[in-house]
């Protein structure tokens, strides 16, 4: 018999162990038809292993490996990631002929089974410097001579970030010049925590995403708030609320945060970004989901539980509400948790006036980011400018893509903006 194919992830501790199992029920919730697996420290507590071995179809414990070098790990801001070394383990699941490596802080949104078809290496470019790839999310090969072959290499040239990131991206050096096969589209990576600077892809591409990183320091389940897609760190907290909230004894890590009570600053995203499809139960989706989905019941909800298709590439995209950071000061609220259906259409018809409202005040476009900045920049350049257009005729223009290149949109001032916004 034909050896099975596996997802892997990696906990060395109870935070990242309950992102662990938020993305396990993720998989479940996706009907996945391969096997879950979890590579664990010694770092995570008896009853957080309990949860995550009732899981997971099977766990393995590895030793920590740990690159400790400060000097690369500083230079990423994250001193934690020396462990992330320990990744390399996976390559010693050789009771399974393909596996897909996934970091504890993705969810994945949509079926991605397809993956497995991919060769070693594959993974999706790195939205920091994308000649490298993120190894957040990656189709390997277990072998025990690839393993070996790694921590040589990793003990005679390290990693230029300390972490495994840095370390694979020196080992399969040659990852940008292979084949289209091994480069993921963004929609299997898709990193929260980027303010998106291509808005258009993101509406685009935005209902086709299958796997949301959260990369960065700010966790889901640390304190710090959302991320600037919001609406899908509300997606993991649906998970956690529904799955995994009961299971974990309050006192395995008192630092995660009650979503009941976490300030969250939502932002909707409309129905043709319909991201709510890994629910198979759309009666106990969390009321701030729906209204972020701009869907008001649980029966409209269902109506996205449909396989996804992406649209023909020649058929223009509808004018939606996408999410985007906010210039402005975070108007924050506070969401009650769902315990009935009736509970959730209430809440979620408040929620959705309440968000409405929000749109219109904290959306911003690029042309307002761009107004605000060459605005900003006609006062140093010039300062007796007192008519000429507002700022809604000048947003107006940009919208209809008739800036004022000539003028207080030219170059030169947008280039003073950026570059003073810069330093
Ligand atoms: N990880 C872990 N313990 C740690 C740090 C990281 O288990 O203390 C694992 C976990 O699977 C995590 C991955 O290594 O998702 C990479 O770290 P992280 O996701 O924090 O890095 P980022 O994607 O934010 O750069
Ligand atoms: C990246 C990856 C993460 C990795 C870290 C350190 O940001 O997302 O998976 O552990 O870098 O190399
Ligand atoms: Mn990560």
């Amino acid at each position: 018999m034909s050896k099975p194919n596996a997802w892997v992830t990696l906990a060395t501790n109870d935070g990242y162990a309950i992102g662990a199992l938020v993305l396990a029920h993720s998989l479940r919730k996706v009907a996945t038809a391969h096997k879950i697996h979890i590579i664990y420290t010694d770092g995570v507590t008896p009853n957080m292993l309990h949860q995550l071995q009732s899981t997971f179809d099977d766990s393995t414990l590895v030793d920590v490996l740990d690159s400790k070098d400060e000097a690369n790990l500083a230079l990423i801001q994250r001193p934690d990631l020396g462990v992330t070394f320990t990744k390399l383990h996976c390559w010693l699941l050789t009771q399974y002929a393909k596996c897909v490596f996934l970091d504890a802080d993705t969810l994945v949104i949509r079926n991605a089974d397809e993956l497995f078809e991919r060769p070693e290496i594959t993974a999706a470019p790195d939205m920091g410097w994308p000649d490298y790839f993120n190894s957040g999310v990656f189709v390997f090969e277990p072998s025990e001579e690839t393993y070996h072959k790694l921590v040589q290499f990793g003990l005679q040239y390290g990693s230029f970030d300390g972490g495994d990131q840095g370390l694979l991206n020196l080992f399969f050096s040659n990852w940008r010049e292979l084949d289209a096969r091994h480069r993921l589209p963004l929609i299997y990576n898709l990193c929260a925590s980027v303010v998106y600077t291509y808005m258009a892809a993101l509406k685009r591409h935005g209902d086709q995403v299958k796997i949301v990183h959260f990369l960065g320091a700010q966790k889901p389940w640390l304190k710090g708030g959302p991320t600037p897609l919001p609406a899908f760190w509300a997606l993991w907290f649906a998970i956690y609320d529904e799955k995994v909230r009961g299971t974990v004894p309050s006192d395995i890590n008192p630092a995660y945060i009650d979503s009941t009570e976490f300030p969250l600053r939502t932002i909707p995203l409309s129905s043709s970004f319909p991201i709510l499809v890994p629910f198979d139960k759309p009666e106990i989706i969390p009321s701030r989901v729906l209204a972020m989905s701009g869907l008001s019941s649980a029966s409209n909800a269902s109506r996205v539980l449909t396989p996804l298709s992406p649209p023909p590439s020649n058929v223009p995209i509808a004018k939606s509400t996408i999410p985007i950071i906010s210039t402005q000061s975070p108007h924050v609220y506070k969401t009650k948790s769902s315990s009935s259906v009736a509970k959730v259409d209430e809440s979620s018809k408040s929620l959705l006036s309440d968000t409405t409202k929000e749109i219109e005040s904290l959306t911003s476009t690029v042309a307002d980011l761009a107004i605000n900045l060459s605005a900003e920049s006609t006062l140093t350049i010039e300062k007796s400018s007192e008519e000429g257009p507002t700022s809604d005729e000048r947003r107006q223009a940009w919208e209809q893509g008739r800036p004022d290149y000539q003028g207080r949109d030219a170059f030169e001032n947008i280039m003073k903006a950026i570059e003073k916004s810069l330093s």
